[in-house]
């Protein structure tokens, strides 16, 4: 299984003081030192943590495949055509959020997303969209052209934290019904969400054979605080190579 190292709170350490440091793009290639498959960034629409620049920077430095995350708005459309990240992946956006809530409803947004995604398709970029593990969700994105789902872990990940191991195992079920739906469909799988050194490895066992790469972010440079950045990615990777 992969892992795409998310960098995007190395910029919110330094947007809490609008200054240099941390930079993102250094923690970008640290993080592709230690071993991470792919550098995952998202740019929001408020710019709370990862800037312009900083996307435009890792774009032209990092040699890992970048995934850029980004609410599906003609602005971020444009930034994508002209960065041409390797991957985009499309998740929802609300200002007040403190951090992407939920899966994209693509089977709300199914007539949109289909004209949306037409430019970016033809473009080369691959495309993801982060969803629930619901069947419908799947489909929908089978629908509209995905080449790839990445599957919410959000809720896995709070059950397992609270010791609702028996829930948490069901929803890791979830996970697999919709994951092995995906790929019935050809669909590439991925997941991420709330993943941490403590939740990953039960994960990673049930999920290894449906799901090919992680994207995790907060937990990763949390402990890259407490034990820089390169053991924290080189952690990571040992807990899923079962
Ligand atoms: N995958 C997607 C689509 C996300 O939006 C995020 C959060 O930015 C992540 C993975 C990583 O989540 P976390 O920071 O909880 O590891």
């Amino acid at each position: 299984m992969r892992l795409g190292v998310n960098i995007d709170h190395v910029a919110t350490l330094r947007q809490a003081r609008r200054t240099f440091e941390p930079s993102p793009v250094y923690s970008a290639l640290i993080a592709q030192q230690a071993g991470a498959h792919q550098i995952t960034l998202h740019l929001r629409e408020d710019r709370r943590h990862i800037q312009d620049e900083d996307l435009e920077l890792i774009r032209k430095v990092v040699h890992v495949p970048i995934n850029l995350e980004m609410a599906p708005t003609e602005e971020m459309k444009k930034i994508a055509l002209r960065i041409k990240p390797n991957r985009v992946t499309l998740v929802p956006e609300r200002r007040e959020e403190i951090t992407t809530e939920g899966g994209l409803d693509v089977v709300k947004l199914k007539d949109f997303l289909r004209l949306y995604l037409i430019d970016i398709r033809d473009s080369g970029i691959e495309v993801s969209l982060f969803v629930e593990p619901e069947k419908a969700q799947v489909h929908a994105s089978k629908e509209v052209g995905a080449d790839a789902v990445e599957l919410h872990t959000g809720r896995y990940a709070n059950l397992f934290n609270r010791h609702l191991i028996k829930e948490a195992e069901e929803e890791l079920l979830r996970l697999r019904v919709a994951g092995e739906e995906a790929k019935s469909l050809g669909l590439r799988v991925y997941a991420g969400h709330g993943l941490n050194y403590k939740n990953t490895s039960m994960l990673v066992e049930a999920l290894k054979d449906v799901v090919e790469e992680l994207n995790v972010g907060h937990s990763i440079v949390s402990n890259a605080v407490i034990w820089g950045l390169e053991r924290a990615v080189k952690e990571f990777l040992k807990l899923m190579a079962i």
